[in-house]
């Protein structure tokens, strides 16, 4: 930690001087995550705090969706993306003409959005959901026929557990599909004993092999409470090494996927946002108030 020192400390100084806060998504490499992150979470909590915080500026590190959410829901104030080539395959898989494709196709049935998409798919939408709040925001709906998008295998999940008829959207994440049931039987056979922690954008085999799935909040929580002997996160790198440190007695084991994403966001392009005040997100006013309805309405129904 002592390279980033300079960086912690340029940024912890320049925040105070902007009245700026670090939203940091559990994704976040751990010198952000724990050297200048004012609030971690997943990305329904990310959203949560957007909406109430008090600050002039929000930093956000994690992907464009993301500052995107922080700027409909807080309008007023600057929201600063350290690197704006930080999209997201699944944001990237549709737009509100697919939306709209898929409400010719199943005529009446209500669209749940995962927060992974641009403010014109959220403005197009019913309303959004996350991975921690999906199962809960579906079964929500009056009808029996509900359309996720865009992540097919979080609906196919979610389909697994919800009262409904879930179609989807055929978009992925290319951190999470890269995994496979038979990854996972074969780390088992060789490691026996290991705990199997799965997030819900893998494939629906993985989530079945595994032993618990959930947000990346819900996996942190897991780990914390069930302390268990060894344990494979399956799903984004920096989860283990975010953690590790205050769980001594848990040993993280097995591969992961990196971002490619996430870590664009660096400790050097947050310094750089914060002095030069480049890298505003800015939503079209009437986009964001449609998409405000969608994201709120999820907040609502999650308190
Ligand atoms: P959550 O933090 O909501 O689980 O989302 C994971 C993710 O992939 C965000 O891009
Ligand atoms: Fe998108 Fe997957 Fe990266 Fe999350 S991990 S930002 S869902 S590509």
């Amino acid at each position: 930690f002592a390279i980033y020192a300079p960086y912690i400390k340029a940024i912890n100084a320049l925040k105070k001087e902007r009245n700026a806060v670090i939203l940091g998504h559990n994704y976040m490499t751990p010198e952000i995550f724990h050297g200048v992150s004012d609030f971690v979470g997943d990305s329904l909590q990310l959203a949560m705090k957007a909406s109430d915080v008090e600050a002039d500026v929000i930093v956000q590190a994690g992907v464009h969706f993301m500052a995107e959410t922080s700027k409909i829901l807080s309008p007023e104030k600057t929201v600063l993306m350290p690197d704006m080539a930080a999209g997201c395959s699944l944001a990237e898989s549709i737009t509100a003409d697919g939306i709209e494709e898929m409400r010719a196709k199943y005529p009446g049935a209500p669209v749940v959005s995962y927060v992974n998409t641009t403010a014109e798919v959220k403005a197009a939408s019913d309303i959004c959901c996350t991975s921690s709040n999906a199962v809960q925001i579906v079964n929500a709906m009056e009808s029996d026929t509900v359309i996720m998008t865009p992540d097919q295998y979080l609906a196919q999940n979610v389909a697994n557990e919800a009262d409904k008829n879930v179609v989807y959207w055929p978009g992925s994440c290319i951190v999470h599909e890269q995994y496979t049931a038979k990854d996972l039987r074969d780390f088992r056979e060789w490691n026996p004993g290991t705990r199997l922690i799965a997030h819900p954008e893998c494939p629906p085999d993985v989530v079945a092999e595994a032993d618990f799935s959930g947000s990346t909040s819900g996996i942190i929580k897991y780990v914390t409470d069930e302390k268990p002997k060894k344990a494979m996160l399956i799903t984004e790198c920096s989860m283990a090494s975010n953690i590790s440190d205050s769980l001594p007695e848990v040993d993280f084991v097995g591969p992961c996927n990196m971002c490619p994403y996430m870590k664009k966001i660096t400790l050097e392009k947050i310094l750089y946002v914060l002095h030069t005040m480049e890298g505003q997100v800015e939503v079209d006013a009437k986009v964001a108030e449609k998409a405000r309805h969608s994201v709120q309405a999820m907040i609502d129904l999650s308190k």
